[in-house]
């Protein structure tokens, strides 16, 4: 599968403040009001922290522009070092988002397909992620199946 003419898909970079993330990031929740200098540090941040091994980065957002490098879609699979199952590592796919006047045009599908492969290259041995049943469907179509039920405290 590949994207439409004109897309392409790339790890988030600090600068990318005024292409459109957070409007995106909006089609999934509320995201606040956020300055430049808090997003460039933030993501700045994620590109330093490593596993154990100093190989694989923690965090793994991603993006997809669309030909006039406008952020359309995001989301990011974010990698935890465990000690059960011989130091095994569980990928958590976050915060996955589409500009809504973009769905429908399978780049959803793409960015989970990329977190997937990521995931699976860095030695996963699952990938997990939280939705509303709404969305069961889309991730089935992604090969994710149901497993567990998700219990939260909110503050
Ligand atoms: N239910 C069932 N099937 C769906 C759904 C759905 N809600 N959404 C898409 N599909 C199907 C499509 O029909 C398509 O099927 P096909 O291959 O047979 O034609 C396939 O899934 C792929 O669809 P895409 O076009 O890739 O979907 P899209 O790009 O619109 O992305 C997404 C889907 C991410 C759910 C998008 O609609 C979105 O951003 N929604 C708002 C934010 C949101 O809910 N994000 C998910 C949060 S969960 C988390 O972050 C872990």
């Amino acid at each position: 599968m590949s994207l439409p003419k004109g897309y392409t898909i790339r790890r988030l970079q600090p600068s990318d403040y005024s292409k459109g993330v957070l409007k995106t990031l909006e089609s999934l929740t509320t995201v606040g009001s956020i300055s430049e200098p808090d997003f460039h540090k933030l993501v700045s941040h994620w590109n330093t922290v490593k596993d154990i091994s100093g190989k694989y980065n923690i965090y793994n957002p991603l993006v997809i522009l669309d030909e006039s490098e406008v952020i359309v879609a995001t989301g990011m699979i974010f990698i935890e070092e465990k000690i059960i199952h011989g130091l095994g590592l569980v990928g958590h796919i976050e915060d996955i988002s589409v500009l809504s006047s973009q769905q429908g045009k399978k780049l959803g599908k793409f960015l989970i397909d990329e977190l997937t492969r990521i995931g699976k290259e860095y030695g996963c041995y699952k990938i997990i992620l939280d939705c509303d049943r709404k969305n069961v469907g889309f991730y089935e179509k992604c090969g994710y199946h149901e497993a567990g039920v998700e219990m939260q405290i909110r503050f």
